[in-house]
């Protein structure tokens, strides 16, 4: 079986101060029952690096640029994130799909870097409320997957959040999640951990990370105090 992965997203969230001290509560208090990872904003990442040095505890970054470095105002490469002490970085967010109107083509060129940078990237896809009203989803998260998983890449991670359930309280149902989570393992096999997303809380985790397929979770809103992350990843 495959080592649960609970990752923290943390979003543009926490100062510096705050950051460091969940790191440092979620070190004093880690599990050894997943494997956990959270993901602070770029300018954090070294403060939190130094914290999570003793160990259980990965670190991942939030986003990285398509190129290796040069002119790229405000960006930042696979590379720097592998040096500053990310074992992951997440790539192709809905809120980076949106806000930034990234593409799954971005998205795949940002996944290869990081697999060319010794990085493990978690691909995130997910269809809107509207796309699953009408039947879509399915084609929506395998033309995503199709897309967005540079060809030949083993080492990665995928993870489904649907849209309308990230921030908003709404969480997938079991069953919709197991049928996703199903579709999902088809096209990407056995060894890729597939981590659901989107309103993961202490109350719901334990029957979510129970369902056939379900290899861990991305938390947003959750992951910000050590006390709900780590109840999240103790429910496994
Ligand atoms: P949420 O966010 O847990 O706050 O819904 C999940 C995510 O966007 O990764």
């Amino acid at each position: 079986m495959i080592k649960k992965l609970i990752v923290g997203n943390w979003k543009m969230n926490l100062s510096v101060t705050e950051a460091s001290a969940l790191a440092q509560q979620l070190v004093n208090d880690v599990t050894d029952v997943a494997d956990l990872a959270v993901c602070p904003v770029f300018p954090h990442l070294g403060a939190v690096s130094d914290i999570l040095k003793v160990g259980g505890i990965s670190m991942g970054a939030q986003d990285c640029s398509t190129q290796d470095n040069g002119a790229f105002t405000g960006q930042v490469s696979a590379e720097m994130l592998n040096d500053v002490g990310c074992t992951y970085v997440i790539v192709g967010h809905s809120e980076r799909r949106q806000h930034n109107s990234e593409t799954s083509g971005q998205v795949a060129k940002k996944a290869q870097k990081a697999l060319d940078n010794g990085l493990s990237p978690i691909i995130c896809v997910g269809e809107t409320l509207e796309q699953r009203e009408s039947g879509k989803e399915k084609d929506v998260v395998g033309f995503q997957l199709a897309q967005s998983i540079p060809e030949g890449a083993m080492d990665y991670v995928v993870a489904y959040e649907p849209i309308w359930a990230i921030g908003t309280g709404k969480v997938a149902n079991a069953e919709d999640v197991a049928e996703m989570h199903a579709f999902i393992r088809t096209q990407v096999g056995a060894s890729v951990r597939i981590l659901y997303g989107g309103s993961m809380k202490p109350d719901n985790a334990s029957e979510l990370l129970a369902t056939q397929n379900v290899d861990g979770g991305l938390i947003g809103g959750a992951s910000l105090t050590a006390e709900s992350f780590l109840a999240i990843a103790k429910s496994v």
